[in-house]
């Protein structure tokens, strides 16, 4: 595996390299991002996957500076199972005082409705990623379900020549998403982080049984969630396809909650098919 840190290598490392696949990540590798980085390898001969902690995407009262950041060790686990790993500096990546900025679909919903500009921020890296790398196939996780959504807006509606994949979300035993601010958490906290993905799994359950008041589920599942010591962003069920609230009789559906545990924000989602 080859180490790349500037644009103008990378380029002439993939020049007239086909079938590309690229996973973009903020390092701090877990087994979602591995699982990621194998779903690339079975689209792709040539797969690279890139870190940046993009100051982009934070706010000023986010955690940009705590974010954990683990170079060495993520080399490590990328070892046989990556070709080519990019990792920029910010200068690098940001040598303008002033970006050029992309503004999706829905940066102000769900998630962007606590994260002004984060959607922004992760549009227009995604997008300067895809035009440095130049991939035929990116992997995404659905762990980041409107992220996912967000990608797939930009390469439609940018005509970008790119097919994005999602990958599922990889789990913990006891059902918490693996992410990289897990680590946040205190003990205590850990031990109850995982009644987020319970709180999801009965909320699919209802609707499976017929339940279709999705305004009440969502409000029984933030109090439940509040109930616990969770300070509550949001519960909502939304259609798979547009993120949007959905038509009466639509099936393919996704149940989204953001919440936090003391001082750590957590998000998951569950895709329900009635
Ligand atoms: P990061 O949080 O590092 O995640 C990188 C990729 O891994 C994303 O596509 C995310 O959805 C996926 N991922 C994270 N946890 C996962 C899990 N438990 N199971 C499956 N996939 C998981 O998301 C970002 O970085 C950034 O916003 C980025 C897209 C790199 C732009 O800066």
């Amino acid at each position: 595996m080859q180490i790349i840190s500037t644009v103008a290598e990378l380029r002439q490392r993939l020049r007239g390299v086909a079938g590309i696949a690229f996973v973009p990540t903020m390092g701090n590798l877990h087994q979602g991002h591995l699982d990621l980085v194998r779903i690339a390898r079975q689209h792709g001969q040539c797969v690279v996957v890139s870190i940046f902690v993009n100051p982009l995407q934070f706010g000023a009262n986010e955690d940009f500076s705590k974010y954990p950041r683990t170079l060495q060790a993520d080399c490590d686990k990328l070892e046989g199972l990556a070709d080519v790993f990019f990792a920029p500096t910010e200068r690098e990546l940001y040598p303008q005082p002033q970006q050029v900025t992309v503004e999706p679909p829905l940066a102000n919903e769900l998630c962007g409705a606590f994260r002004p500009g984060h959607f922004r921020g992760v549009a227009t890296v995604v997008l300067k990623l895809f035009n440095i790398v130049q991939p035929q196939v990116a992997v995404f996780g659905k762990k980041d379900y409107q992220q996912l959504y967000v990608v797939r807006q930009v390469a439609a509606q940018l005509n970008l020549p790119v097919e994005i994949i999602g990958g599922e979300t990889v789990r913990a035993p006891d059902g918490l998403a693996l992410s990289s601010r897990n680590q946040y958490l205190s003990a205590a906290e850990r031990t109850e982080a995982g009644f987020l993905y319970q709180m999801l799994v009965s909320t699919r359950q209802a609707m499976l049984d017929g339940v279709t008041d999705y305004a009440k589920l969502e409000r029984q599942a933030a109090e439940a969630l509040t109930a616990r010591g969770w300070q509550v962003d949001y519960v909502a069920v939304r259609a798979q396809a547009t993120l949007m609230q959905p038509e009466s009789g639509a099936r393919d559906l996704v149940i989204l909650a953001a919440a936090r545990l003391g001082q750590t924000r957590l998000i998951d989602n569950l895709e329900v098919c009635i």
